[in-house]
């Protein structure tokens, strides 16, 4: 059976314009000498797609990542969202727009120490000024959803490296963003813990259709996206050929 057809409400999704879509887009980095990243890109990515970004390290698969994020800027070109330029926008009007779009991940958990699982997601919604009664409902359920409902009272540094990873998973999906962004989510974690984020990613664009771009080494979790892309001559093109050992 295909969960992720007979899941996702393909009927009241938007199949031709893209979710996010970079239009142009160029950067360099100007340090001791100019670093060149990304050059003329055109990419988008569609609701409920997931990507997965592959390659070898230092080809700008952060740099791409955080552009479609927000979290860094291109030189020349254009971030649309739903077919609006996006990046012409006030930082405040930006801020806000993110944290109520877009979802982030990383290796590092990020988490705040002697804050609990619970506060620690609660924080965007009280960002977002939610009430107090709704953020903490909000929170405990999304992380009953990522297998934390055990553990929502421990503080951040109590939890074990996997559990940490869960309840950053849970601090990035609590206000139901449109987009998950995850970059190397699993790079710290241990085999184990890897394969329950990894199931926990995949289910979550499976049965809820969370549109999703993962930037991974794991052959594994590159293998549940829909489609592999990479980063070569500065354009973001398809992985059809072997990168890194990963074959489409
Ligand atoms: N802020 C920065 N200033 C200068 N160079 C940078 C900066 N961020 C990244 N780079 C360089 O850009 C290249 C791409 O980086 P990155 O996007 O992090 O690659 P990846 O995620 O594929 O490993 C690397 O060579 C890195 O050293
Ligand atoms: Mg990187």
């Amino acid at each position: 059976m295909d969960g992720k057809e007979q899941n996702r409400p393909g009927e009241l999704r938007d199949l031709k314009t893209p979710l996010f879509s970079l239009r142009g887009v160029s950067k360099r980095f100007c340090s001791v000498t100019a670093v060149d990243i990304l050059k003329k890109v055109d990419f988008d990515i569609y609701e409920g797609e997931s990507v997965a970004v592959v390659g070898a390290s230092g080809t700008g698969k952060s740099t791409f990542l955080n552009i479609l994020g927000t979290l860094d800027f291109p030189d020349e070109g254009e971030l649309l969202f739903r077919g609006s330029n996006i990046l012409g926008m006030e930082a405040d009007r930006l801020s806000s727009f993110r944290n109520k779009n877009i979802g982030f991940v990383f290796q590092f958990h990020h988490l705040l120490r002697g804050f609990t699982a619970m506060e620690n997601v609660s924080l965007p919604c009280r960002i977002r000024k939610m009430s107090r009664k709704n953020s903490i409902a909000a929170s405990q359920s999304i992380l009953e959803k990522v297998g934390m409902g055990h553990r929502l009272h421990h503080r951040a540094e109590d939890l074990s490296g996997g559990e940490q990873q869960r309840v950053a998973l849970a601090r990035a999906l609590v206000l139901k963003p449109d987009i998950l962004l995850a970059d190397e989510p699993t790079g710290n974690l241990d085999i184990k813990n890897s394969l329950q984020v990894h199931s926990l990613l995949a289910g979550l664009n499976r049965e809820l259709g969370m549109t999703l771009m993962v930037v991974t080494h794991n052959i594994e979790l590159a293998g549940m996206m829909d489609r592999k892309v990479t980063i070569k001559e500065y354009r973001v093109v398809d992985a059809s050929i072997d990168v890194m050992g990963i074959k489409p």
